[in-house]
């Protein structure tokens, strides 16, 4: 065993974060958090607890807030009552404070998972198959454009880093992310992260800069941790300009939300570009979604792969390769279900055969039930 990690915060918070402290010393809690100073709920294995941890009152909780703040290079006051931040080991933490706060100071700590779960785990954990993980492998390995969607902690940043970890060594890849959370083990990989405005007013980057440096970088590939902007309109740009094997992640419930929501984000980028020219690129750009999802019983797995083949000017043509089936609930409330192969092949099968692997192809037979 390893010795004890070492707490999140520094000692010089430690009488600030005393009620809280043993949620934020256990491992197996991935989120804190505190809505008003007698309201702490927590993360653990998926699900939300409420703890009967508290503060002393507001003004106590609102002390270790402004403390906080303040370790990690902010303020937070009536004026601005937000603080989105990273701390040291790269944990998140979002502040909200009153008068915006009507619960009282209102805090999310999302510890940072210093175990990055690899290919092997998603597997083991069910959240996808080895058939799937085989499939994936084999789309990024021959650059196809890839967006990963989900909610809110459903396992789209976990995804792409396991997905960004099998670009080959010799292609140049360069991440651009809000808060730097990706760690994507490949030889050649450069990371970039926006910045927010000074107490002026200036200095901010965006990921849209980031984009418009990174393309002057000779990229091979470009990831965005996050697409939530105009930057979206940039990614496709570059999807669709010789950046293959570019991959990013949208908040969108199935695949459909996915694109439509691309669709929207780029709109942002340009309003001059018509809305039909905008859906052409974006078909074009995009070639396969993988959809994550936290599921109600609390486990996290990927329920459908699926192919963009193009759009008809009414909705996208899609092709689902795999799929997540629930068959029902076991008595411990748990999901029993499967992934399976649809029974379609890929549309980039002849790529695959071209390129001299000895591919599986058995592996998008339906399997008989
Ligand atoms: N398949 C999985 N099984 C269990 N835990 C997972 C799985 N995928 C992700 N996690 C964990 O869930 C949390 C949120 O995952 P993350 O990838 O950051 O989600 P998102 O980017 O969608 O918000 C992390 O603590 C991560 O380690
Ligand atoms: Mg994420």
């Amino acid at each position: 065993m390893e010795e004890k990690a070492a707490s999140i915060f520094e000692d010089s918070l430690a009488e600030f974060l005393k009620p809280i402290k043993a949620l934020l010393d256990d491992p197996s809690i991935t989120e804190v958090m505190i809505n008003g100073a007698s309201e702490i709920f927590y993360e653990v294995k998926g699900k939300i607890k409420k703890s009967d941890c508290s503060f002393e009152n507001e003004s106590a909780l609102l002390a270790a807030a402004r403390n906080i703040s303040q370790f990690v290079g902010k303020r937070v006051s009536e004026l601005e009552p937000i603080v989105d931040a990273r701390l040291p080991d790269g944990s998140r933490i979002c502040i909200v404070i009153p008068p915006c706060a009507k619960n009282g100071t209102t805090i999310a700590i999302r510890k940072f998972a210093k175990e990055k779960l690899g290919l092997k785990d998603l597997i083991q954990f069910g959240a996808m198959s080895s058939d799937m993980a085989r499939f994936l492998d084999v789309a990024t390995v021959l650059k196809r454009n890839i967006l990963v969607s989900g909610g809110t902690g459903s396992g789209k940043t976990t995804l792409l880093n396991v997905l960004g970890s099998r670009i080959p060594g010799n292609e140049r890849t360069l991440i651009l992310e809000d808060t730097a959370e990706l760690q994507i083990k490949s030889q050649h990989v450069v990371r970039f992260e926006t910045k927010h405005k000074d107490f002026e007013g200036k200095g901010e980057v965006t990921i849209r800069d980031l984009m418009k440096a990174a393309l002057r970088l000779r990229p091979d590939r470009i990831i965005v941790g996050e697409v939530r902007g105009s930057e979206a309109l940039d990614l496709i740009q570059a999807m669709n300009t010789g950046h293959e094997g570019s991959m990013g992640t949208v908040h969108a419930n199935n695949c459909f939300q996915a694109m439509n929501r691309l669709e929207t984000l780029c709109m942002l980028g340009d309003l001059g570009v018509p809305a039909q020219v905008i859906r052409n690129q974006v078909a074009e750009a995009v070639q396969m979604v993988v959809q994550a999802n936290r599921l109600r019983d609390g486990s996290r797995k990927l329920t459908s792969i699926t192919e963009i083949l193009g759009h008809d000017g009414d909705k996208y043509i899609t092709r689902e390769i795999f799929r997540f089936k629930q068959t029902g609930w076991s008595e411990e409330s748990k999901i029993i279900g499967h992934h399976e192969a649809t029974g379609e092949e890929p549309g980039f099968k002849e790529m695959i055969q071209s390129s001299g692997m000895n591919f599986p192809f058995g592996i998008f037979h339906k399997k008989a039930a």
